[in-house]
């Protein structure tokens, strides 16, 4: 059983990420859903998490993070999450409670006492895994990989900056330097996944109430998408984290240096990739830059039918 902790901000796409981890309980084990600021504020971002666990009745640990990033003002994407966070689908209060403590302790004492190694998937702003391996650079060893989704070779916040690395640059520095490989779904690939008009029917006509969630997720994100930025609907971004864990060959990456703009007037945030290796850095990220689509959406489609009719 592989160990990950899912840290997160839900978050239409991050909800769909816990969605796919939790269909694959046999190979993958997750230890706790952890949130941060990041869409909305952590308190409702917290809630949200609560009520995908409820949903799936879930048996995991969700508790919370850090309330603002390390250095900057907290900025939020209620443009395209919604107030909640997680507009759209309506669900019902949640009866489970988040676990008392804080992410950060919970991410280093869940390292640390894994028999193994765990992975960490961070799919917002990367503000608790940097404060972990700050607070504890011993569990850094214990880390097999870091796979997150964020960042690219250009932006959705700022024409260079993309929302989870802007919204805590300072800590996806910290992330990308940490000498542990990091595993990157950036922009570039996350385009590529598209839950377009097409999609949507496709998924729509499956019938137990996860897939029905997933669909009223897919129908409120994507027109927040046709409207904001002119797309065909919303790309599933955080769902390559998880979909890259049940199965890798999905994607296809490139092995190169990355680092994190954290004083540029326009670039602020910007994920800078080495591609051509002309900075002659040693590589310490692969780059996801291409998916083949129609095995992505083979295999989701798969896991939304395998959920209980109930
Ligand atoms: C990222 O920002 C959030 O809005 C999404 O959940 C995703 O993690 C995409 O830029
Ligand atoms: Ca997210």
């Amino acid at each position: 059983h592989r160990k990950v902790i899912l840290d997160c901000d839900p978050g239409h796409d991050d909800a769909i990420s816990i969605i796919i981890a939790a269909s694959a309980q046999s190979n993958l084990d997750i230890l706790g859903i952890t949130t941060v600021a990041g869409n909305v504020e952590v308190d409702k971002n917290t809630i949200n998490a609560l009520k995908v666990k409820d949903l799936l009745k879930l048996n995991v640990p969700v508790v919370q993070g850090a309330a603002r990033p390390l250095v900057k003002a907290s900025e939020i994407a209620t443009e395209i999450h919604g107030e909640s966070g997680m507009d759209g689908p309506v669900l019902p209060d949640p009866k489970s409670q988040k676990e008392e403590g804080h992410a950060v302790d919970f991410i280093i004492d869940q390292v640390k006492k894994a028999d193994g190694k765990v992975r960490l998937v961070p799919t917002g702003p990367l503000t608790n895994i940097a404060m972990a391996l700050i607070k504890a650079p011993e569990i850094k060893s214990d880390v097999e990989e870091i796979v997150l989704m964020g960042g690219g070779t250009f932006g959705n916040w700022t024409p260079s900056a993309e929302f989870n690395i802007y919204v805590d640059a300072e800590a996806a520095k910290v992330v990308f330097n940490s000498g542990i490989p990091v595993t990157m779904f950036g922009l570039d690939v996350t385009h590529q996944v598209i839950a377009t008009d097409e999609i949507q029917k496709r998924l729509a006509g499956i019938n137990n109430p996860t897939a029905k969630f997933v669909s009223e997720l897919l129908v409120f994100f994507g027109d927040m998408y046709k409207e904001h930025f002119g797309m065909s609907g919303g790309p599933i971004h955080d769902a390559c984290t998880t979909m890259y864990l049940l199965d890798p060959d999905l994607f296809t990456f490139k092995h190169v240096h990355a680092d994190v703009e954290t004083k540029g007037e326009l670039t602020y945030g910007e994920t800078v990739v080495d591609l051509l290796g002309v900075t002659g850095k040693p590589a310490n990220t692969n780059f996801a830059y291409e998916v083949d689509q129609e095995k992505f959406w083979n295999l989701f489609e798969a896991i939304l039918k395998a959920y209980d009719e109930e």
